[in-house]
């Protein structure tokens, strides 16, 4: 997703509008941009680069221009037009003396610019970015200041956005607004920043106000006023940023993240630290102890969510029904949010996001508020808007996650999802004895998880075997078939290779006509209940040709003579084996794409938060 970057202050704002673009990248982008300010006031510039912001920081490095102390800058994620240094941000007027960043989508954008070109006004983009710079600029023509301006042209649009705009008209400060896309603001001594994310803030300021849909700031660098739609001034809380700079580095790690597979060690230990309550065999959750009756008075737990988080529904699915005897429903938000849910106040909703912006959960939110069910989010990045449009909820606590591919915040919320079943199954039927030997196997992880990455070289090794695979098929039952669709998605999505996941029995009902000597196929095949239908689906495997590589419980000797490859691993009670099952397949896809050459940390097409439809 775009992400966006603004300072204002007393320092040469360049090289902190490009160090903010660096900190964005992960977000995912094709094209980046910056537009200054002079300090004396006479001069404007705007550079822009189709690429990684490394090539647009060579084109500033032969820049003349005196020092500015105020600037915007972008990374876009193309939604309307190719990806091209003229569709780059940020988008100017004729005389280039208003710049304007933009993250979200303009949905009336080509009746506005039917109307403006009319009015005579000239586009040399494609995007719907463009329209709102040419809207503003028709009311600062009308004598209207540059805050009035942006009010009075987003009165006219519809869709979402997060903006920065500058004027040489007024070059003493930043307007920002927002409605859908995430924006923050930096507070500084004697300057500010504007951010997409927190991450461009670190290292600058640990204190920042979150902007909330509909609000429009007026930033300055001795201060900055919110407003509502209808010019109410807004007080804001101040949040202090909790992120240290080296949570957000690679460190030593050639990856993003392989640093993040590497770092669940202790992740998983963060997302339990401090929530387990072994002598009462539950789980203190500050997030939501206070209504924790209500959930476990509900009806029905419906989780909603998109990619791997939805995955992670889908465990929590099995653990929440098995512990709590609460029916369950997961839907993927995208899909939610256009069905006529049936969901009532009875009800109570988890709404699982990492970034906590992802936009279709966040519309589903919205949607399931109209039926006043219980929201709840389950979030990693703190002050986040599903975060803060929950009326309650968990932070897995995972930590920073700069890699598009999610690793240490999926295995986290899994975590969250086994101490909320242990939280509201001892409100239930569930016995002291039983909480607490979950609980004492979730303090078991972090070692086993140790033990597990000790096997990189051996995954490493069957990785190289697979590099050329078209295909591959991932299979799991019970709890471990949510993690079979995980590791296809890891797999297709840093790899580019096609990966299907599938509910193991189900291979009998079509994929087994797929496999042959060139279809490798991933077992999920711990010693577990499961384990004998498991041995006889990979047994039909065989039979066919097909080959195989098993994720198996490192005390079973039986299954080598059966597949192809073993990947041998620590075993612990069912509800909490995806979170071990999922580590190998997580290193699988990372040294096939590695070996593909491929981009890991930034896969082609894909965003770390999809803020857009
Ligand atoms: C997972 O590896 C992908 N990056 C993607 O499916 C992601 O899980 C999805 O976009 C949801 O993101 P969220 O958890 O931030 O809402």
């Amino acid at each position: 997703m775009c992400g966006i970057v603004g300072y204002i202050g007393e320092k040469n704002s360049i090289p902190i509008l490009i160090e903010g673009l660096k900190r964005l990248e992960y977000r995912g982008y094709d094209s980046a941009g910056i537009g200054i300010i002079s300090n004396d006031k006479k001069e404007t510039r705007v550079i822009k680069s189709l690429g990684k912001v490394s090539k647009l920081e060579e084109k500033v490095e032969h820049l003349v221009i005196d020092n500015s102390s105020i600037g915007i800058a972008h990374t876009r994620w193309a939604t309307h037009g190719e990806p091209s240094e003229a569709n780059a941000h940020p988008h100017f007027n004729k005389d280039e003396s208003l710049y304007l960043v933009h993250n979200g989508i303009i949905e009336n954008y080509t009746e506005i610019k039917a109307k403006l070109t009319k009015d005579g006004f000239e586009f040399v983009s494609q995007t719907d970015t463009e329209v709102l710079v040419h809207l503003i600029d028709s009311f600062l023509a009308k004598g209207s200041s540059l805050l009035k301006s942006v009010q009075l042209a987003l009165s006219e649009v519809r869709g979402t956005y997060g903006l920065c705009a500058i004027s040489k008209t007024e070059p003493d400060k930043i307007i920002v607004a927002r409605k859908g896309s995430p924006l923050v603001v930096g507070i500084g001594d004697g300057e500010h920043f504007v951010a997409s994310d927190v991450n461009a803030l670190i290292g600058h300021t640990s204190r920042c106000v979150y902007i909330e849909d509909g609000e429009i700031v007026e930033v300055t660098k001795d201060k900055f006023t919110v407003s509502s739609i209808d010019n109410e001034e807004i007080l804001k809380e101040v949040h202090e940023i909790s992120v240290e700079l080296d949570e957000i580095s690679k460190g030593d790690y050639p990856h993003y993240m392989l640093k993040e597979i590497y770092e669940q060690v202790n992740s998983v230990h963060d997302s339990f630290r401090g929530r387990i309550l072994m002598d009462e065999g539950t789980a203190k959750l500050d997030g939501i102890d206070r209504i924790a009756e209500r959930i476990a008075n509900s009806k029905r737990l419906v989780l909603s969510a998109c990619g791997t988080s939805w995955h992670a529904g889908l465990v929590a699915e099995y653990m929440l029904e098995q512990f709590t005897g609460i029916p369950v429903e997961v839907d993927y938000a995208s899909e939610f949010r256009y069905r006529n849910p049936i969901v009532t106040k009875e009800d109570s909703m988890f709404f699982i996001s990492q970034s906590g912006e992802t936009a279709d959960t966040l519309a589903a939110m919205k949607e399931a508020k109209r039926r006043d069910a219980l929201m709840l989010g389950i979030c990693n990045v703190v002050g986040s808007s599903i975060a803060r449009e929950s009326e309650a909820g968990v932070y897995v606590h995972a930590g920073p996650e700069i890699g598009v591919a999610s690793t240490k915040a999926f295995t986290s919320q899994l975590v969250v999802f086994a101490l909320i079943s242990v939280l509201i199954g001892r409100k239930r039927h569930l016995s002291l004895i039983d909480g607490q030997e979950i609980l004492r196997e979730l303090e078991s992880l972090p070692k086993k998880i140790e033990q597990i990455l000790k096997l990189n070289n051996q995954i490493e090794a069957i990785a190289e075997k697979f590099v050329n695979a078209k295909n591959f098929l991932y299979l799991g039952r019970g709890y471990n078939f949510p993690v079979a669709l995980e590791g296809a998605l890891k797999m297709k999505e840093i790899s580019y290779i096609h990966a299907e996941g599938y509910p193991a029995a189900e291979m009998k009902h079509g994929p087994i006509a797929l496999i042959d000597e060139n279809m490798p196929v991933i077992v999920i095949a711990p010693k577990d209940s499961v384990y004998e239908k498991v041995i006889t689906n990979i047994e039909e495997v065989k039979a066919r040709k097909g080959v195989i590589i098993a994720i198996a419980s490192e005390n079973d000797n039986e299954i080598d003579n059966l597949v192809d490859y073993s990947i041998k691993i620590p075993d612990t009670i069912r509800m909490l084996m995806p979170i071990l099952t999922v580590i190998p397949l997580q290193l699988l896809a990372y040294h096939v794409a590695v070996k593909k050459g491929l981009n890991v940390d930034q896969p082609r097409n894909l965003a770390k938060s999809v803020t857009v439809e």
